[in-house]
């Protein structure tokens, strides 16, 4: 049984949904609509690939220990970013599948086409295209608000997370609330850890992993159950969605977290995250905001 104090979207009935994003009435006036709207239609358009390909063979473009790459990828990436930079010529991309234009310029799109490409080869239906939209903050500006932006100098200020094998489209523009299809989010309200449904991501490198299963190896049993489900992005709008009460990962990608990450915040969560080594990587930390130094003692 859930806990009194887990909300979740999931447990109060769906009006249908027709605006994109959310009722008009209920939409904060933070800009950016028309940066969230190209997101969506690319997010769409990569979904529908991902969706008319889940069973099909797919061409295997490289294989690692712990890792496979899909020409779909690939595909998807260029498809996304054909989209986006029709209406958007001047905005630079940084993405899994390779960089477009300047990623240092002053905004950029962060782009994971398929993320969970590993479930999406099997044919597992657990799998996301990751959109955000970062801005280049100065460290001055950083320091004031306090915040940590995802990338190095950059804060993020449009996520669109959509998974189009459940038909569930997340979004957040920063400073206003977060959606699933249309209807407002939060997190859980969970502080106690033996309460608390975790997911935690295995990374890629075998150094992260031998961080990482010391650490799962407490973790799975001081919280009620761990869950890996194989795709950071979605893990995080799970959080959002207050479907998890958090996510954790010792080695992830910028392209991974950072439309989730925004998703999260918007909830009323916590995106915790700070750089490791290595392109755009980070450990991170996210959740309901109440149960994250409880996270980081253990181990
Ligand atoms: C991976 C997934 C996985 C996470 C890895 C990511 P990919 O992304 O999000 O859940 O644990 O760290 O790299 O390769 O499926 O796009
Ligand atoms: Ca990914």
């Amino acid at each position: 049984m859930l806990t009194k104090n887990r909300t979740s979207v999931s447990s109060k009935p769906r009006k249908p949904v027709s605006p994109e994003v959310a009722p008009r009435s209920a939409r904060p006036d933070v800009g950016y609509r028309r940066e969230l709207a190209a997101a969506v239609a690319a997010a769409r358009a990569a979904g529908r690939t991902m969706r008319e390909n889940l069973y099909a063979p797919k061409k295997i473009n490289a294989t690692y220990a712990h890792d496979i790459k899909l020409e779909l990828d690939v595909q998807c990436q260029a498809m996304i970013e054909k989209e986006l930079h029709d209406r958007f010529p001047g905005i630079s991309l940084l993405g899994e599948e390779g960089d477009a234009g300047d990623s240092d310029s002053p905004q950029r799109w962060v782009v994971d086409p398929i993320d969970g490409t590993v479930n999406f080869t099997y044919g597992i239906p657990h799998a996301c295209v990751s959109i955000a939209l970062q801005t280049r903050v100065e460290a001055t500006a950083a320091g004031k608000t306090g915040r940590r932006p995802a990338g190095g100098g950059y804060e993020t200020v449009v996520g669109v997370v959509f998974d189009p094998f459940c038909g569930e489209l997340w979004t957040a523009i920063r400073g206003g609330p977060a959606y699933l299809n249309g209807q407002e989010i939060h997190v859980t309200q969970t502080t106690k850890l033996r309460e608390a449904l975790l997911s935690m991501g295995f990374a890629k490198a075998r150094g992260t992993l031998e961080t990482s299963l010391p650490y799962f190896n407490q973790l799975v049993r001081r919280v009620r159950k761990v869950r890996m489900m194989g795709s950071a992005a979605l893990a995080l709008t799970y959080v959002a969605s207050g479907r998890f009460d958090a996510y954790v990962e010792s080695g992830i990608r910028l392209w991974d977290i950072a439309a989730g990450g925004l998703i999260v915040e918007c909830a009323g969560g916590e995106f915790w995250h700070e750089p490791i080594a290595g392109r755009h990587a980070y450990r991170m930390v996210a959740s309901n905001g109440r149960l994250r130094k409880k996270l980081q003692a253990i181990g």
